[in-house]
């Protein structure tokens, strides 16, 4: 499926319901003019030595060395690969009795085009994204003409992206009931091929998860967390099509998941295992029930409110929801709290310590500072008196 992740946040199901294939062209693309000739591999390719005249005898060098005879046989000067495969490819060049360059050209070695696989997913009612994958790896420089048509209208252009040659979108599909026809053509050196893939829209609509999960303690309820989210982004909010949600979770060591369902952005988990912490996620379908599930948003962790331990002087902590990963799951509460007591011992010492070393190097310098003061004070006092009994000399 990692393919097909190319629809932003999204991956991608949809039925293919008509696959058909058209094989436009299929012959070796040979260009006097350009430097690169593509061959087909397994099938045999002749390298045209342009200034070839019959009876004159020519050099065929592969990457600048002599071509074995094994490897392809000389025919009134062109040179025929038998059987190509891809440690065939590379510079060739036709050279003369003297050694003089007549042709040089790059030979790439590849696949036509096959049928496609194509995927259609609508993640709102205002877009449908296309995207494909090769069924055969061409190694060919490859391109796509994409379109749709839908009920018996003329064909219209499924918008590329730019930068990710595999993905089209068709804006604003006009009509919801009605079943779309998407034809990519995939173009290459070798030909070209079209795959259609007929779709119905509704089938295809596939919300992104829901975003911005979070989980809170509820004060004074050891069984219960309050939990929240939002719409994707990609899910108009004010559109006229609401999302209902799931929401699954379990304790951490556990292995089957609980579901409730939701219809706001906001629900309490009521039977939550006290003292434990949680994975939760949640994730969003069309109100009307149209398409599928979204997938499941990243699992968060929440651990639900603890009852305070007896020790008198310890309460009033780890009432607040603990989001962040954490590994003592199954450890008491008194045990959290008394390594809390230690951090904070730590913490102090080390504290201490850096105010210890910090007072030290203050006074040093204080001291050093004096020392130098004292010192300069005592040269430019010795400096007066030696001017001063300069000048009471007689000159
Ligand atoms: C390729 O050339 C070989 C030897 O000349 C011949 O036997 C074979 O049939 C040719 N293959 C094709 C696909 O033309
Ligand atoms: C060489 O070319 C001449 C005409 O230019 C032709 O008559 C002759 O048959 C050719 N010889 C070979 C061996 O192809
Ligand atoms: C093949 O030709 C290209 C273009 O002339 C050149 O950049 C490249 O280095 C050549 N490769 C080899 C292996 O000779
Ligand atoms: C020729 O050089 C190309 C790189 O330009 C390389 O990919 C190819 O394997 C080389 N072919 C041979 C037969 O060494
Ligand atoms: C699919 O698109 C290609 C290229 O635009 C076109 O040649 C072909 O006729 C189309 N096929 C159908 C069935 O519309
Ligand atoms: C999406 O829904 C269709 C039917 O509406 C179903 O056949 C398909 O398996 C679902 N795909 C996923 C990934 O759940």
């Amino acid at each position: 499926m990692t393919g097909f992740a190319s629809c932003p946040g999204i991956v991608i199901i949809t039925l293919i319901t008509s696959l058909i294939s058209i094989p436009v062209k299929a012959e070796i693309w040979t260009n006097e003019i350009s430097d690169v000739q593509y061959g087909r591999i397994g099938s045999n390719v002749t390298l045209l030595c342009s200034a070839s005249r019959n009876g004159s005898a020519v050099e065929w060098r592969l990457n600048g060395t002599r071509v074995a005879s094994s490897f392809a046989v000389l025919q009134n000067g062109n040179l025929i690969l038998t059987n190509s495969d891809s440690t065939m490819e590379g510079n060739y060049s036709c050279h003369d009795k003297k050694g003089q360059l007549l042709r040089a050209t790059a030979l790439r070695l590849g696949y036509g085009p096959a049928l496609l696989r194509i995927h259609c997913i609508a993640a709102n009612y205002y877009s449908i994204c296309c995207s494909w994958e090769q069924n055969v790896k061409t190694f060919l420089p490859t391109e796509y003409i994409s379109t749709f048509r839908h009920a018996s209208k003329a064909s219209e252009t499924c918008h590329q992206d730019f930068f990710r040659t595999n993905v089209c979108t068709i804006k604003n599909p006009k009509n919801w009931h009605s079943s779309y026809v998407v034809n990519i053509t995939e173009v290459n050196p070798l030909g070209s091929t079209f795959t259609l893939s007929r779709i119905q829209f509704l089938d295809i609509v596939k919300p992104d998860p829901p975003e911005r999960v979070s989980a809170e303690a509820v004060h004074g309820s050891p069984r219960r967390l309050r939990m929240y989210w939002e719409y994707p982004a990609t899910w108009p909010k004010e559109s006229s099509f609401p999302l209902r949600f799931q929401v699954q979770y379990k304790p951490m060591e556990s292995r089957s998941w609980s579901v409730v369902e939701a219809t706001h952005l906001t629900t309490e988990l009521t039977d939550v295992l006290a003292g434990h912490f949680h994975i939760i996620q949640v994730r969003a379908m069309d109100l009307l029930g149209n398409g599928n599930w979204s997938e499941w948003s990243t699992e968060i962790k929440a651990l639900p409110w603890l009852e305070p331990t007896p020790k008198p002087e310890e309460s009033e902590s780890s009432t607040q929801s603990h989001t962040e990963n954490t590994d003592h799951s199954s450890t008491s509460e008194s045990k959290v709290e008394s390594e809390e007591q230690y951090e904070k011992l730590a913490l102090l010492v080390s504290l201490g310590s850096l105010g210890g070393v910090f007072l030290a190097l203050l006074a040093f310098f204080t001291i050093l500072i004096w020392v130098r003061h004292k010192g300069k004070e005592e040269t430019s006092k010795q400096e007066l008196t030696s001017m001063m009994k300069m000048k009471s000399l007689p000159m």
